[in-house]
């Protein structure tokens, strides 16, 4: 078997992604930048500073995605550097996007752009950020109208917002891991996703009015969310719970335009304008998450996050690698019938010691979810390293190493072992056997 080859479709889109405010440097007009001046913030006391300098240079790491073979790239446009004050554009900012959009495309490389990756320009937040419907979802859908206006010839591929689920749960439910820092605070959580996807929806209908072949969707993150003790109801009714409120309750918002129960206190929008926004869905996927009953965490859904035993983890605890945990992740969008993107995927491993194998077993993965569902395209997460959020700069999530004291890049294995698979245009047994021999007989079994 080891002779055979995975193929991917011939179109098939092999990326990389990044997010503005981790790669930019100088975002200093967001939220982000104010939270990380205030000590205990993150890690290290660390700061987003200079981050990889792409403000001033992105084009030597555009290179590096043309070294690896690379066709597609995911990167997010600061809004604070388009829209510095309300209302008011800036268009050298817009002219440094167009630039940057140009140079890709003149590598062949197709950008996808996403309008909002965690970041508000500070007006913004000043008005409460995601909070009051009737604030930002006019405010996002105008800044999207622009930026289609001015970049449109550019880009016809754009995800509206990344991860309203963990945008909401880490500022407003758990200790202080994001802006606003709210802790228990289920009610303006639950606010905030769902004002997230009616500003997804107002952006979907700014981008097509102006863009009429323009493709639209978000990236969701999914976990698998998995009982400690597989024969305990208790623990299997909170990973029920959980991926319902995490997972489920994000699509069915999307697809059939309802509420979950769960989702809104009080009296909810009507989610009528969500239905039929998406031209395609974004999966961001990095580990499983293992859950327990805990009747003390009723912010929690009365679940305990555990980690599963005997599962490797990257670095730092981040996640389990179970790469395969995507696939019943996929199975909920199947009824979607939309093409789907894995907009995000990758680990933190500094040593690069688990990041082969977990790309290996990941395409694996999709490979059989190819099969059956309309998957475009894999954008790894992340080129280089970059400024993790809370997490500093310690977590390594880079094909290529990044030394922020000199800038120097480089490449880790597994950008040799993605230059090799997208060459290929599939896994061989030839690349396995170089890149983690110990997954031959996993990957080809017989
Ligand atoms: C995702 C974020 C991305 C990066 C990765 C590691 O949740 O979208 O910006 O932080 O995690």
């Amino acid at each position: 078997m080891a002779d055979a080859t995975f193929y991917f479709p011939a179109d098939f889109k092999w990326g990389t992604a990044t997010a503005a405010h981790q790669v930019e440097g100088q975002n200093t007009n967001n939220q982000w930048w104010a939270w990380e001046q205030a000590p205990g913030h993150i890690q290290n006391g660390d700061r987003s500073g200079d981050a990889c300098g792409w403000w001033q240079d992105a084009e030597p790491d555009f290179d590096r995605m043309v070294e690896m073979g690379c066709n597609a790239h995911r990167l997010s446009i600061e809004w604070s550097r388009i829209e510095p004050r309300e209302g008011r554009f800036d268009s050298a900012a817009v002219g440094r996007y167009r630039a940057m959009l140009l140079s890709l495309r003149r590598r062949g490389i197709e950008p996808m752009v996403t309008l909002h990756h965690f970041t508000n320009p500070q007006w913004l937040e000043e008005r409460g950020g995601w909070e009051h419907t009737d604030v930002v979802v006019p405010l996002f859908a105008r800044y999207a109208a622009r930026v289609v206006k001015d970049m449109g010839d550019l880009c016809d591929l754009w995800c509206t917002v990344n991860e309203p689920n963990i945008y909401a749960s880490l500022g407003y439910l758990s200790d202080h891991r994001m802006p606003p820092g709210l802790t228990n605070r289920l009610d303006k959580a639950m606010a905030v996703m769902c004002n997230m996807l009616l500003g997804h929806a107002a952006a979907y209908r700014a981008l097509h009015e102006r863009q009429s072949l323009a493709r639209v969707g978000l990236a969701h993150h999914m976990r698998l969310f998995q009982p400690l003790h597989p024969s305990s109801l208790a623990d299997r009714t909170v990973a029920c719970l959980l991926d319902g409120a995490f997972n489920r309750d994000i699509l069915n918002a999307l697809l059939h335009g309802r509420w979950s129960l769960a989702m809104w206190r009080g009296r909810p929008p009507s989610p009528r304008p969500l239905r039929g926004t998406l031209d395609w869905v974004g999966v961001n996927y990095y580990s499983r998450q293992g859950v327990a009953f805990d009747r003390a965490s009723p912010a929690t859904l009365f679940a305990r996050l555990v980690n599963m035993p005997d599962v490797p983890l990257s670095d730092f605890g981040y996640g389990d690698i179970h790469p395969e945990g995507i696939l019943p992740l996929l199975k909920l969008l199947a009824a979607g019938r939309l093409p789907v993107y894995i907009t995000e995927s990758g680990l933190p491993d500094a040593d690069d010691r688990l990041r082969p194998g977990f790309i290996l077993r990941q395409l694996r993965a999709l490979w059989s979810a190819v099969q059956f569902q309309l998957i475009q395209g894999y954008y790894h997460w992340t080129l280089t390293d970059n400024f993790e959020w809370g997490e500093g700069w310690r977590m390594k999530f880079g094909l290529y190493a990044f030394d922020a004291s000199t800038g120097i890049r480089t490449p880790r294995r597994s950008a040799l072992l993605y230059r090799d698979i997208i060459r290929r245009n599939g896994i061989d047994g030839d690349i396995v056997r170089e890149y983690a021999p110990e997954l031959v007989e996993q990957l080809f079994p017989g």
